[in-house]
């Protein structure tokens, strides 16, 4: 079976959500602690085994691009200063991977920015991992899903179960477990449900593994919800005719395009960080006891 080797990150929305923090800064590079969001997002798809990754990035985003580049001037004044560590840890945020970009010159969706992907992804199966989707987890939560992509061959998505205010506004997923633990067979899915059309509380979390035929699904399939082309719409078609596979993947997932899951990224980012992570968690406990 195909390995998956190449990763697409689409970062062009607007970010409403979080204005005005996302006004003149993409919110994909939202600090959480002291990387920003897409930085993790890449580790995670190079952790993955990813070798090629695309960002979609639009207007106002080209800072996304200048993170992951060289810096000469700055890494000579690291050098120089004997800071070695900072020095390390810059040049190999520039190496990580081989990044390339291409703009969203139209913001009219999820589906329409990965159509922007076609020629960059080719014939090949390939990731997507939103870009304002970060995911905690021991393993990468993209390595879960590439390896079922592997073994059986069909799209795959990441799911779990979300509430039934989230579910509407996320997508809800027709499914039946299979043998194997965490496993299900998807058959039909729905972007932005009306409370009658749910079919579970199982949405897609930020991450799918698609094969090339989705580009063909994609170009045929007209505007929906909020008249933007969905990836989910295209899914679902792929759900209907070929089936797609759903793991109930292990990890923590956090909205970085919504208040609340900035701040639940942080915490737990903060905690785990080998730097700060027992004196935030002291601070914490404290602060939690005056609450
Ligand atoms: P979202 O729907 O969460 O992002 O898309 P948004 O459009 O920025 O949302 P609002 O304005 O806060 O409601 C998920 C991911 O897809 C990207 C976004 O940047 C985000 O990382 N995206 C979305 C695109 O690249 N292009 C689009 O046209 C829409």
């Amino acid at each position: 079976m195909n390995k998956v080797r190449k990763a697409v990150i689409p970062a062009a929305g607007l970010g409403t959500r979080v204005l005005p923090a996302s006004k003149a800064m993409p919110k994909e590079m939202l600090p959480i602690v002291d990387k920003p969001a897409i930085q993790y997002i890449v580790e995670e798809a190079v952790n993955s085994g990813i070798e090629d990754i695309l960002i979609i990035t639009s207007r106002g985003k080209g800072i996304i691009e200048d993170h992951f580049d060289r810096m000469p001037e700055l890494e000579a004044r690291l050098l120089a200063a004997g800071k070695q560590d900072a020095y390390d840890e810059i040049v190999r945020l520039a190496h990580m991977a081989n990044i390339s970009y291409i703009r969203q010159v139209e913001i009219r969706g999820l589906g329409h920015a990965i159509l922007c992907a076609k020629a960059f992804v080719g014939d090949e199966p390939f990731a997507v991992l939103y870009g304002d989707d970060v995911i905690i987890s021991d393993q990468p939560v993209c390595r879960q899903l590439c390896e079922v992509y592997e073994t059986y061959g069909k799209g795959v998505v990441g799911i779990q179960e979300v509430s039934e205010e989230l579910v509407q506004k996320y997508c809800s997923m027709k499914l039946k477990p299979l043998e194997k633990e965490r496993l299900y067979a998807i058959s039909d899915m729905i972007e932005k449900p009306k409370p009658e059309e749910i079919f579970s509380h199982f949405a897609i979390l930020g991450r799918c593994v698609l094969p090339p035929k989705i580009f063909q699904v994609l170009e045929n399939t007209p505007a929906g919800a909020a008249n933007e082309i969905q990836l989910t719409d295209a899914m679902r078609t792929l759900a209907q005719t070929e089936g797609i596979l759903g793991v109930d993947f292990d990890g923590h997932r956090y909205d970085m395009g919504n208040k609340l899951g900035v701040m639940q990224a942080i915490i737990e980012a903060g905690l785990r960080h080998p730097e700060i992570g027992t004196a935030f968690r002291e601070y914490l406990k404290d602060f939690a006891a005056m609450l």
